[in-house]
Parts: structure tokens; sequence; C-alpha cells
């Protein structure tokens, strides 16, 4: 796997690369790698020639409040998991080179941004979308590769490729979990012992959810109430919101018909964990 850190020379191999008629196949990430990532890592080595992995912590995408100095970082854990698995290339950027002083360009994705996960963190999805901008126009990927865990994201990054006309395809990979149903993240690392017992209850109360729907319920109150209740038995959770919102626009519904997202965000100690599950009936 070869390392690269210049955004210059990232250009350059990637132009190359497009020369010799390769398809690049990219997976960004923040690092602190798990199975979740690697996961897409497998889809992009299926999917392209050449995988690309970049690690960037991104300043952008914290708001003052957040980890961002004490995220989790394990560079050369990261670098030896994605090698083994089969990553071609490792772009790890410097965040002066990243933003210069005299940054001023954003993409900001309306609407969409501010809900859910936008509400507490306002401008979050700011930086993610300003961050993947760059690197599209850094790496120039045939296609890129996110996970489901953060579906918002997804959701919100797709409308940015769609509504700039970028040329890479936006492929998906399912939500990565623990044995007991926790979804992957660099953030469990936070979690406490008991914490982390606790924490399983996200999905659990997402699969009654799911249990719920399938044995005819379509009452969306009372499914989220049903969840407020299971996650609320936890000592250590902290609901921030549990909703059930239409795809597109990521409007609430009364009713549960069509495709529908159903998204939990919840703190367990210091630990702001998130989980998904779509339905489509
Ligand atoms: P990060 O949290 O490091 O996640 C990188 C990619 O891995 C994202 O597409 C995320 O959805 C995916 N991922 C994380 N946990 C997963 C799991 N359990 N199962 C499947 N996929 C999982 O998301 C980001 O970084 C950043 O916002 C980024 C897109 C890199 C922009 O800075």
């Amino acid at each position: 796997m070869r390392t690269i850190t210049h955004i210059d020379r990232m250009q350059k191999v990637s132009d190359d690369l497009k020369k010799e008629g390769k398809t690049i196949g990219f997976v960004p990430t923040m690092g602190f790698i798990h199975e979740g990532h690697l996961s897409l890592i497998d889809i992009a080595n299926k999917n392209a020639d050449v995988t690309v992995a970049s690690l960037f912590v991104n300043p952008k995408q914290f708001t003052p409040t957040e980890d961002y100095r004490c995220y989790p970082r394990n560079l050369a854990r990261d670098k030896k998991l994605l090698k083994k698995r089969g990553c071609s290339i490792f772009f790890y950027p410097d965040v002066d080179a990243m933003y210069s002083k005299y940054f001023k360009t954003e993409v900001y994705v309306r609407n969409l941004s501010k809900l859910l996960c936008g509400v507490r963190r306002k401008t979050h999805f700011k930086g993610v979308t300003t961050v993947v901008a760059k690197l599209f126009n850094i790496l120039k990927p045939d296609i890129a590769v996110f996970g489901q865990k953060d579906a918002q994201q997804v959701i919100i990054l797709k409308r940015m490729v769609e509504d700039l006309n970028f040329d890479v395809k936006i492929v998906i990979g399912p939500i990565i979990r623990e044995d007991d149903g926790l979804a992957m993240s660099s953030r469990n690392i936070y979690l406490k012992k008991k914490e982390r017992e606790e924490a399983s209850v996200i999905f659990k109360s997402l699969k009654e959810a799911e249990k719920m729907i399938h044995d005819g319920e379509r009452n969306a109150s009372r499914i989220k109430k049903r969840m407020r209740r299971m996650i609320s038995t936890k000592k250590s959770a902290a609901i921030d919101y549990i909703r059930i919102v239409e795809t597109k626009e990521l409007r609430s519904v009364n009713e549960i018909n069509g495709e529908i997202l159903i998204a939990v965000a919840c703190f367990f100690g210091k630990a702001r964990l998130i989980d998904n599950i779509i339905i489509n009936l």
C-alpha cells in the first residue's frame, strides 16, 4: 500500500491511473479503523480496479464543544488493517494543506443538513459536504463507498452529488455490528463497561420497531413511544432523538408507508451513538 500525504501528488496519481484506464474506488474515513470501514474497502475492491482510502479527521465537521482534539487515532494500526484488506493507496493529508489560512468556500446542502443530527450538530454536515467535495476533486473517484450507519450523511451526500453533478457513483455498504447488535463506531471506545452493555438497547429498539411494523402497526408515534420506553430502561442512556422520517426530505411521518428511515441518536456517558434502520413497505 502506497501512502500519499500531498494533495498535488494524489491528484497526479489519480490522473495517471485514469490515463491507464483504471477505475478508482474511494473510501473516505476519519480513521480508528474497524470492521465497518473495512467492509467498505471490500466493496471498493469489488467495484473498482484501485482502492484508495483517505484518513482525515476533519476539523470542520466537529462543532466547538465536540471531540475533535481527542478523537481516537492510531495511524500505524489503521495503515496495517487497510493494507491487509487490500487497499492500494492511503491518502493522509495535512489539516493545513486541506484548509489553508485563506480558505473560504463551503458546500452546504440546505434543509437536509438542519434536520435529525443537524439539530444538535448545527455545522456538522456543512463540514462533511465541504470535505467530501474537496476529496472528490482531489481523487476523482469513479465510485465512492459510504456506510448506511450514517444514514443522513448518505442522503445528504447523494443530494450534493446530484445537485452539483459530481461524476461519481455513490455506493452504500450495510451497517456492520458487534455480536450484541451495537453498530461499530470509532466512538464506541469512549464507552465504559456498563455503558457498553447498555448501548446494545439501541439496536434492540430498532428491531422492536421493525417487528411492530411487521405485525401490522402503522402509527409512528406508538412505535417511537415503545422505542423510547425500551431505551429509557437503561440508566446510562440519554436519548437525543428518535425519529421516523421519509428518506427524500427527511420529513417526519405519522403513518408508516413506502420507504421510511427510523433513526436514533443517544448518549451513553460521553459517547453520542447513532443507529438506524430502513423499512420499505
Ligand atoms: P467515519 O466515521 O470514519 O466513517 C467512515 C465511513 O465508514 C463512513 O461512510 C461511515 O458511514 C462508515 N461506517 C462507520 N461505521 C460503520 C459501520 N458500523 N458499518 C458500516 N459502515 C460504517 O463518516 C465519516 O468518517 C466522515 O464523515 C467522512 C465521510 C470521512 C467525512 O469526513
